[in-house]
């Protein structure tokens, strides 16, 4: 009798549990109406939004791309092959190399040639740097993983002779003594460079200089500091990066103001492409917030803290618009991402992180802000790509693991040169204490495929969203696609368990050319639109 009294005990326990589970689901969600806009393209949104940034820092480079020819770790010609094979995965259109603050003090000539000169890394934990890794190296690398090359020349502590030297050692054609060089080294064939960074915040780790030196600067480099690459002499020509902004306040304003003046003027000898811009997600500096262990205040800060990119676009947009209303030069975010505290037991110095949940949704929210404003933004290079801050990848000897950021750049293939497509929708709220952000993001664009692609980003880490989306003028059959969730909002992916969070299919069920998907709590989901 009482096994009998025990077993409905506990069955009823369940069917209310589950009752409770259901209801809590069902009240709890919230619905969002998104309206597509399909007949009203916009700007291109340009692949090269989704580039990466390597520097000489850390595992970023040695162990994370360079193993060496003689590594037990899968190579080729010393680059990591599980590496390469990811990253071919995700398109990277451009890879910003050698830094960053490492850039300024990078002497090009130390790291080719059969003997390389050892020095050090002073910015990034003093270490030694064997220049093992050096242009020839790169370049293998970029071309193993299909991408092009975002030089980043020395105008720091270097001459302007260095800098134009080292681009005619890479991109001459004709039979001039670097080329020979170079021939020798491996690669008769020019190298193609198409972009260059002319220093590195050159406010701060690139030199402390004020704007106006570092415009005069600028100009010598941009005049002297030549790419002879045949096939770039007309298309394809090199884009030049000047350094811009580092946040929103007055002397950064000032320094965007001072280059794009004097951009506004410029005659024939110098000429820009782009301005770089700069903004970590960081609450406070040094660092301090965990990437992972952590909860949901942790959680709503820096999201909340995330979405200011938007702002600081927009502040800098309209300072180069008063200057350049043709949007000539190009606003090129190329150091973005979320700075976290160091591991635990890890060199300072080498900004090793966890990459969780939460960093996927960051990174779509960032993505997001990139592609309402392509117009202006037409690159951008998280920082940076492996081992090192918002990391695609984690490496750790032969082990490799790709994390939840990893995948949300491999959900957003499909936008790479897509065209923005406009779209209204209730974002609603997400409140956590303090913090009130919306709970949910959405983008769409008419892909090179010609289909319709649409991300929503569900903010809310507790309540699901029930999705309505409507396509005036468009016979919208289904959707379907991925979505990429994580039991908790510091869920990641290790390398005993690399695939904790790892994108799912979804799709849609429609109704009166309605369609309509269920969200989970903080997700990301990408689908196309079947007509
Ligand atoms: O990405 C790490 C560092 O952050 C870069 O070297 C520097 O440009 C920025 O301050």
């Amino acid at each position: 009798m009482s096994a009998i009294k025990s077993i409905f005990l506990r069955s009823s326990i369940c069917i209310a549990l589950l009752l409770f589970i259901l209801t809590r689901a069902f009240v709890m969600a919230q619905t969002v109406q998104i309206s597509i806009n399909a007949h009203q393209p916009g700007q291109k949104i340009d692949r090269n939004l989704f580039g990466q940034f390597a520097e000489h820092l850390g595992y970023g480079i040695y162990g994370g791309i360079w193993v060496g020819p003689d590594s037990p770790i899968p190579n080729t010609r010393g680059i990591r092959k599980d590496v390469v094979a990811a990253l071919k995965a995700i398109h990277v259109p451009n890879v910003r190399w050698p830094g960053g603050c490492f850039a300024d003090e990078y002497h090009w000539r130390n790291g080719i040639g059969p003997t390389r000169e050892v020095t050090l890394n002073p910015n990034w934990g003093g270490v030694i740097e064997p220049n093992s890794f050096g242009a020839h190296e790169f370049m293998d690398f970029i071309d193993q993983i299909g991408s092009e090359a975002y030089v980043s020349v020395n105008l720091g502590s270097d001459t302007v002779k260095e800098a134009a030297d080292w681009l005619e050692y890479m991109t001459a054609g004709q039979e001039t003594t670097l080329q020979k060089e170079r021939s020798a080294n491996g690669h008769p064939a020019p190298y193609k460079i198409a972009l260059l960074g002319l220093g590195n915040e050159s406010w701060d780790c690139g030199g402390n200089m004020t704007p106006e030196y570092y415009l005069d600067r600028m100009k010598i480099f941009t005049h002297f500091v030549r790419n002879y690459n045949p096939a770039q002499q007309d298309k394809d020509q090199m884009q030049k990066i000047a350094v811009g902004p580092g946040g929103g306040e007055q002397r950064w304003t000032d320094w965007t103001e001072t280059v794009m003046k004097a951009y506004g003027q410029h005659t024939w000898s110098w000429d820009i492409s782009g301005l770089s811009m700069h903004n970590y997600t960081v609450v406070k500096w040094p660092p301090d917030f965990k990437s992972v262990g952590f909860g949901e205040d942790e959680y709503a800060q820096i999201l909340k803290k995330t979405l200011e990119m938007d702002d600081l676009i927009k502040r800098h947009s309209a300072i180069m618009d008063k200057y350049d209303p043709e949007k000539k030069v190009a606003l090129i975010v190329d150091e973005w991402g979320a700075w976290y505290a160091p591991l635990p037991g890890t060199h300072q110095g080498f900004l090793v992180q966890q990459n969780s949940l939460r960093d996927a949704v960051l990174a779509a929210l960032n993505l997001n802000i990139f592609a309402r404003h392509a117009d202006r933004v037409r690159g951008a290079n998280i920082a940076q790509m492996i081992n090192v801050l918002q990391a695609m990848i984690l490496t750790e000897k032969e082990k490799m693991v790709l994390t939840p950021t990893y995948y949300v750049f491999k959900m957003y293939l499909p936008f790479q040169d897509s065209t923005f497509v406009p779209v209204t929708f209730n974002a609603g709220t997400y409140k956590h204490g303090d913090f009130t952000l919306p709970g949910v993001d959405a983008m769409a664009a008419r892909g090179k495929d010609g289909r319709l692609w649409v991300e929503i980003t569900n903010i809310d880490p507790n309540q699901p969203a029930d999705v309505e989306l409507k396509i005036p003028g468009v016979n919208a059959k289904s959707a379907s696609g991925e979505t990429l969730s994580a039991p908790k909002v510091d869920s990641i992916n290790s390398f005993d368990a690399p695939n904790a969070v790892v994108p799912k299919p979804i799709s849609s069920t429609a109704q009166g050319g309605k369609l309509s998907l269920k969200l989970e709590p903080k997700s990301v989901t990408v689908v196309s639109v079947e007509q």
